[in-house]
């Protein structure tokens, strides 16, 4: 049979990069839990319209990038390409929003049908927190304030920048959109055919183009700040205050409208210069209507998503993992294998110590390579000899310093304050 293959934009994390994912999702999950917010375990297929009403019909996600199918009951379901409206379709099937503040996070793979690239995927891993019943804008800063843990304990804040706008409540996006579509039909003959196409469908998101050759009129097209009323403005303006207070260093980007539907008021983005066109490291915003829509009660909401193969690509430099403590178990016959096998389980049981035995006979010096190849630095050596003895034979494997004799009863205590 043909060597079948991973599908594109879809990458196993294989044990030397695994390590790596299981630190930095340790850290975040730490960070979050100090901050109160509770994990919440959401299912990686939902129905298709459930992503359709939320993200919105004319994103490029609804469009073109869902992985969608139809199960064996003829139901149409979506592989999540995002984890925002998993999380609010849960929290009203379940009440948790009812009059009630939560503070969620999650964590895992999302899909999305993207022409990968390098910090693009088909499947990539987000890391998400989400937070009802709060209007901000503190809880804005609070889940600014959030990030910029993320990057101060992963030594990464010199490498991220905040930027930050609003998209004012629904009436002055209903104006800004007339403003904009008027000023860029004024302007048909230079757009491009994505941006004459989005002109009728979502405005908006002419402003996020990357064609360089629209980048002129993008910058002189009117401004969402000119269509505010004034309570999204003291919104905007408090967020400002507040990150000034906390010395988060912030752009206003007028620009930044987000490529899904459901924002308004304070939207943001962590952006680096470090991974190439794939700037966005983690991004969000607030979402107060979408609580309402899918038919709970009226709820403020706000959360960003960070990417986690994008966070690992700028951190991984600064990254240490904890040295390891791993011993190999080296069996020399059928008597010292059972004991062996027992005395490991002894030293599991009473230590952080991983213990490997070896396993699929061999000499001494047959174990010994395996040992040396493996991740332990210490071997410990068992054979019929020191059976009688009632000891092991303890070799340091990485270090310069003279093999010891240890009884069998003290090796476990041994190696607790060896390492
Ligand atoms: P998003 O901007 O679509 O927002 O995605 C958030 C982050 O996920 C991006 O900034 C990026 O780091 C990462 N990401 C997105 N697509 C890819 C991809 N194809 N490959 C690698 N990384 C990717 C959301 O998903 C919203 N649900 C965020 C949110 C939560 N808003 C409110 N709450």
């Amino acid at each position: 049979m043909k060597n079948i293959q991973a599908i594109r934009g879809m990458n196993d994390i294989l044990p030397d990069t695994s390590k790596y994912w299981a630190m930095v999702e340790g850290i975040l999950k730490q960070i979050v839990l100090q901050y109160g917010y509770q994990e919440i375990r959401l299912p990686l297929i939902e129905s298709t319209k459930l992503f359709s009403r939320t993200i919105g019909e004319a994103t490029d996600i609804v469009e073109k990038e869902m992985y969608t199918f139809l199960d064996r009951n003829g139901d149409s379901l979506t592989l999540r390409p995002e984890g925002t409206a998993s999380c609010i379709r849960a929290g009203i099937e379940h009440g948790l929003f009812y009059n009630q503040v939560r503070r969620l996070f999650y964590y895992g793979p999302m899909f999305r049908h993207e022409r990968p690239q390098k910090g693009r995927y088909r499947q990539f891993h987000q890391f998400g927190v989400e937070a009802y019943g709060l209007a901000g804008p503190d809880i804005d800063a609070e889940i600014m304030l959030l990030a910029r843990s993320f990057w101060q304990e992963l030594k990464i804040d010199n490498k991220v920048e905040l930027q930050i706008n609003t998209l004012g409540n629904a009436d002055a996006r209903a104006k800004y959109r007339e403003r904009l579509v008027e000023y860029f039909k004024g302007h048909y003959e230079f757009l491009d055919e994505d941006s004459k196409r989005r002109l009728l469908s979502n405005p908006l998101r002419i402003l996020d183009s990357k064609n360089p050759g629209l980048q002129d009129l993008i910058k002189n097209a009117p401004k969402i700040f000119e269509c505010l009323d004034s309570e999204a403005r003291r919104h905007f303006d408090g967020l400002c205050d507040i990150l000034d207070k906390v010395n988060i260093p912030y752009v206003v980007n007028p620009r930044l409208v987000r490529g899904l539907d459901y924002y308004c008021l304070t939207v943001f983005e962590w952006v680096t210069t470090d991974i190439g066109a794939q700037n966005a490291v983690c991004a969000g915003g607030h979402y107060d209507g979408l609580v309402a829509e899918m038919g709970g009660k009226a709820t403020p909401a706000i959360g960003f998503a960070l990417g986690l193969e994008r966070l690992l690509s700028l951190a991984v430099d600064s990254l240490r993992l904890p040295s390891s403590d791993v011993v190999y178990f080296v069996l020399l016959g059928d008597q010292a294998k059972a004991s062996g096998m027992l005395l490991a389980d002894k030293i599991r049981q009473n230590s952080k110590v991983s213990v490997i035995v070896n396993c699929g006979g061999g000499d001494l010096s047959t174990q010994l390579k395996r040992a040396n190849k493996s991740e332990a630095n210490i071997a410990l050596i068992l054979g019929e000899a020191e059976l009688v003895k009632g000891e092991v034979l303890l070799k340091y494997l990485r270090e310069n310093k003279p093999q010891e004799n240890v009884k069998l009863e003290d090796v476990g205590n041994f190696l607790n304050s060896n390492n």
